[in-house]
Formats: structure tokens, sequence, C-alpha cells
């Protein structure tokens, strides 16, 4: 499984990466101020009460002064009702940010997805991108909500509270900041490894993501083939993988917790030493030492949660960066400005050679010919001699080939991406089908709102009609995820009627090798005749018909050319392609798989 995007753990780049997240965040700067108000009040509402003790004690408790006596009550309820509202703007408003934030980014990261070449997907599993989009953009809102609400809340909390500690008695605040240094010094340390930690956590939840998906879908295969226990088993080390390093990161929080706590838990100690040690140098009274230890104790929840926040943070600032290494990575390139209504359909491939990123040997080599407007090109040749590759260069699915490859005479480079694969219908060698109604399927995309009546005769054209027609909801009959519900042979011919409603001027047709019945076959061969009419159609051929009737037929063989010539001219010759016609095509029932 590649990761493409695995962050590095330098510093300046924690920064960048936080300052990015940041920025979302202040594209809702006045909701997000009216948090940050709500939670200045919440984080001033714990020093009132603790300032509230002092006349309390002394004045109601104590001296039992009857203006105290009753003023005390209702500043108590008051403290508490700034502080209910003001929670619940800080909580509302943080979390409103945070969740357009998600969506924010979950937009731009499918927007990216749709603009990403298909290098990408060749070479990033499934199960890692979609886990990029479920878990670790939670994990970024989590960042940048809850992080920035303990951050701001909790620091202005425990300033406030220790410099209320100050104005009572410098002396004790003074043993009580001592600490603060090995407390910083402790989060530091944790902080590294929790950033380790939640990386691996991120990985291991893209693996789990990406064991599900692909046991889903191949799950006819892992039943016939018994794949069962292999899959069990991968699944399960993935899960636990992900067990352990949650273990590791909640250890991680569960130890520093407490050890920042005993060291806390000792400063305590020292100041109720030194307050009730005889000769004190200060008299304390019990309002000022009551109202001191509840400021103390009210620092306990606030510097417990300062210190967890970096597991959310590190957290969040791991999942940023691979959500980042999507919304960096380098989309289609698209600098062409040529557009044009309808090419007439002219292609020259010169000299064109071609490899994969993930390969070394190159696939296509030198590849030269030269294709009229409405010629219909047959490529035959072995399994894996390169002749999807070949035809997938034309709408650019891939576009670091070598050499140059002309429609019109222009280069396809040149025309605009949407203007180059508007001029292309395609029906490929898997057949893709959305799980949406049939007639959805047809009219797949820019042609999304075409008339029933079209979309109605492009599948009488291809031989769909009829079995459309029997369905209990017709055209609104739902597929079914990758038209499950569909024969193999119904498939292609929705396929094909998608590929007729387009009605480009240049056809690529990757015929699938699957055998059909003959009465399919017998259907699609009737579908293809109408759809290869007056088009450049290059379609990659395993049906003998459509290879006899084609105006050229091109033998490819690892990545070469090695024949070119009709069917006629090719069975005199007696060369490769009289051999692969024996042998693919002596026998009636022999398919070409
Ligand atoms: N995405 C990819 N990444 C790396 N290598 C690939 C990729 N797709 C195909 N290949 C390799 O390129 C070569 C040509 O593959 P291609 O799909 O073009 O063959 P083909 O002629 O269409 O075969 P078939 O008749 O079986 O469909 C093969 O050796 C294959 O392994
Ligand atoms: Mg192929």
């Amino acid at each position: 499984m590649a990761n493409s995007t695995v962050p590095s753990d330098t510093s300046s780049d924690t920064q960048s990466t936080y300052r990015r997240l940041i920025g979302y965040t202040f594209n809702y700067w006045q909701v997000f101020s009216l948090a940050i108000v709500g939670m200045v009040l919440v984080a001033l509402s714990q020093p009132g009460f603790a300032a509230l003790m002092q006349p309390m004690l002394d004045g109601s408790f104590v001296e039992r002064d009857p203006q105290t006596i009753k003023w005390i009550p209702l500043a108590l309820v008051g403290v508490f009702l700034v502080r209910a509202f003001s929670g619940f703007l800080s909580e509302y408003c943080m979390n409103w940010v945070g969740r357009q934030v998600i969506m924010e980014l979950r937009d731009a990261m499918f927007t990216r997805l749709m603009q990403l070449p298909n290098a990408y997907y060749d070479s990033n599993s499934t199960g890692n991108t979609i886990s990029k989009f479920t878990y670790d953009v939670e994990q970024v809102a989590q960042a940048a909500t809850s992080a920035i609400t303990i951050i701001i809340r909790d620091v202005i909390m425990v300033v406030s509270l220790i410099a209320w500690m100050f104005y009572l008695s410098p002396m004790l605040a003074a043993v009580f900041v001592i600490i603060g240094p090995f407390i910083a010094l402790m989060v530091g340390l944790v902080s590294k490894r929790f950033r380790k930690v939640s990386q691996r956590i991120q990985q291991s939840m893209g693996k789990v993501t990406h064991v599900v998906e692909e046991a889903i879908q191949a799950q006819r295969v892992v039943k016939i083939f018994g794949g069962q226990n292999y899959e069990t088993t991968q699944f399960h080390q993935s899960n636990e993988r992900n067990r352990q390093q949650n273990l590791k990161l909640v250890a991680t929080t569960a130890v520093s917790t407490p050890i920042i706590q005993i060291v806390v838990s000792f400063a305590l100690a020292g100041i109720v030493y030194l307050a009730t040690m005889e000769g004190a140098p200060q008299s304390i009274s019990v309002g000022t030492f009551m109202s001191f230890m509840a400021s103390m104790l009210m620092l306990f929840a606030p510097v417990k949660r300062l210190t967890n926040v970096n597991a959310i943070l590190q957290k969040g600032i791991a999942a940023a960066d691979s959500i980042f290494g999507l919304l960096d990575t380098d989309i289609e390139t698209d600098t062409g400005q040529y557009e044009t209504d309808r090419v007439q359909g002219k292609l020259q491939f010169n000299d064109v050679s071609f490899k994969y990123k993930a390969t070394d040997n190159e696939v296509l080599k030198s590849i030269t010919l030269d294709i009229q407007p409405g010629q219909t090109i047959a490529f035959v040749g072995r399994s894996g001699s390169g002749k999807s590759t070949l035809v997938n260069l034309l709408p650019r699915l891939y576009d670091s080939y070598q050499g140059e490859i002309l429609l019109d005479g222009k280069d396809i480079r040149e025309y605009s991406l949407t203007n180059l694969r508007d001029q292309i219908a395609y029906v490929g060698q898997e057949i893709v089908l959305f799980n949406d109604t049939i007639a959805h399927n047809i009219a797949y995309g820019r042609l999304h709102d075409v008339d029933e009546a079209k979309i109605i005769a492009a599948a009488k054209s291809a031989y769909a009609h009829e079995f459309i027609a029997a369905k209990p909801d017709g055209y609104e009959t739902i597929v079914g995820e990758k038209g499950v519900t569909l024969s193999g042979g119904q498939r292609q011919r929705v396929a094909i009627a998608r590929a007729l409603l387009k009605n480009a001027p240049v056809l690529i047709m990757d015929e699938a090798t699957s055998a059909l019945d003959t009465e399919s076959e017998r259907y699609i061969q009737a579908a293809l005749v109408e759809l290869i009419k007056d088009r450049t159609t290059l379609v990659i051929a395993h049906r003998l018909s459509t290879i006899e009737n084609a105006d050229l037929i091109v033998v490819m063989d690892a990545g070469r050319i090695v024949e070119t010539g009709t069917h006629e001219q090719l069975i005199t010759r007696d060369g490769a392609y009289a051999a692969l016609h024996r042998m693919q095509f002596s026998e009636p029932n022999d398919d070409s798989n």
C-alpha cells in the first residue's frame, strides 16, 4: 500500500500545517470571535467564583455582615448564569466553525479528487483515500475546535486564576508557580510521542478501510476461492495494529496526566504547610485561604485539559498533513486552450512511447499510426501487449508519453481537457455503472439533462430498450452497485447506449474479453454496428466480425505494432495476425480469454 503523504517531522512543517489549518478557521472569524468572547467569559467566571469565596467566608460566615449576606447569594447565581450562557456560546459557535471547516475540507478534497490524474489512483489505495475523508477530517475538526477552545479558554482560566492567587498572597502563589516549568517540560516530551503514534493510527485506519473495501468488492471471488481466512487474517492484523497504536496513545495520556497531578500535589502540600505553620510571614484570613485553595483546585481541570490538548493537536496535525497531502497532489495538466465544436476525427500517433510510473520498461514503444476520419481501427494482440494503454492515451488518462498524438492535426495537449474529452465516447474494458437509475446511467455526466426520448432512442440503438422496458420500473430501475442487478451483456449494452447518446466524433471501444451467450453477443454485435457508424473508432476487438469489418487492423505485441492491414491482407500475408486468428477464431466456441 502506497502512502504518498507521510507527513514529515520538522517543526517548521508543523507550524505551516497549523497555520494553514487555522486559516480555515479564520474564514469564519465573526462566529469564531463570538466563540472567543464566550471562552473568555467562561474562563473569567472561574476566578470570579474564587473571588466570591473570600467575602462569602469572611463576611457572611465569620463576621455575619448583613450586607454581604444579602448580595453574596445573588452574585453566586449571577456568576453561574454568565458561565452557563457563555459556555453555550463558546461551545456552539466553535462547533459551528468546526463543522464548517469539515465541510469545506471535504468539498475541497473531493474537488481535488475529481481532478487527480489516473496515476494517483494507480499508486494510492482506495481505502487510504476514503479514510482521509472520514477519519482524518474528523481529527482535524477536533484540533480546530476543541483544541482551540481548550487553548484559549483554559489558558485564560489558568492565567487569571494564578493572577488572583498572586493578588491574595504572592508568597503562596510563588510556590505554585515554581512547578510550572516542570509541567511544560513534560508536555513537550509527551507531544513528540503523540504525533508519531497518531500518524501510525491514521495509517492503520487507512489499512482497515482498505481491507474492508476490497473484501466487499471482491466478495464473490473471496467466497468461491475460499479467501475468507486470508481476508480475515489480513483484517485482523490491521485491526490489531490499530488497537495497539490507540492503546499507546491512551497509555501516553494516562501516564502523563497523573504524573503532572502528583507534581501539583507537592505544591499543594507546600502551600498548606506555609500558610498554617507557626509564625507565618503573612497572617491569612480563612476567606483568603479558602479562596486561594479554591483557585488552586480549579486550576486542576484546565491544566489537565491543557496537557491533554497535545493529543488532540498532534492527531489533528498528523491528519491535516495527510489531508493537505491530498490537496497538494498535482492535478491533471490542463494547459491547452484550443476548443472546437466537433472534430473531424483524423488521428495520428507519431512515435509514441510510454511507460507507467510503477514499471521500468516501456509498455508502448514508438507507435506510429495514421487514422482517417470515420475509419474503424481494430487493435488485436496478446493480453498485456499494450492495447488498452494505447487507447487510454487519447483522452489523456495518462499524460507522460513521449512523441505526439494529433487529433485533426492538432496536438491533443493543445486542446482543453474538457473539450478533448467531449470529442470522445468511451466504452471501457470493465463496464462502469453507477448505483443509480438506468436512465441516469445512460445519460451520465454532461448529458445528465437530456430528454427522455433521446435516452430511449440511444437504448433502442444499443438493443437495450427491450430488456429495460421489461423491468418493473423501466428506465427508473436502480441498477445496484456497479450494476450488479444486470447481466454482463445488459451492462455492456447500457454502456454502449451511454456512448451512443454522447454521439462523439471519436469512439474508443475496449471490448470486454469475457464471452457472452450467443444471443447477447448478437445484440451487442448489432449495437456495435450502430455505434461505430460515421465516427473514428478505435476498437480493441475480440469479436471476429468487428475485426473483419475494420478498415485497418493493428496487430500489437509487447508494446509495438507488428503488423497493419485489412483482414484479407493480413491473412494472405500469413504472419502474426494469421497465427493469432487461427488460434483465437478457429473453433466457433473458443472465447478470447
Ligand atoms: N496502471 C498500470 N500501472 C502499471 N502497469 C500497468 C498499468 N496498466 C497496465 N499495465 C501494464 O502495461 C502492460 C499493457 O497493459 P494493457 O492493459 O495495455 O494490455 P492490453 O493489451 O490491453 O491487454 P488485455 O488484452 O489483456 O486487455 C501490461 O504489461 C500491464 O501489466
Ligand atoms: Mg486491455
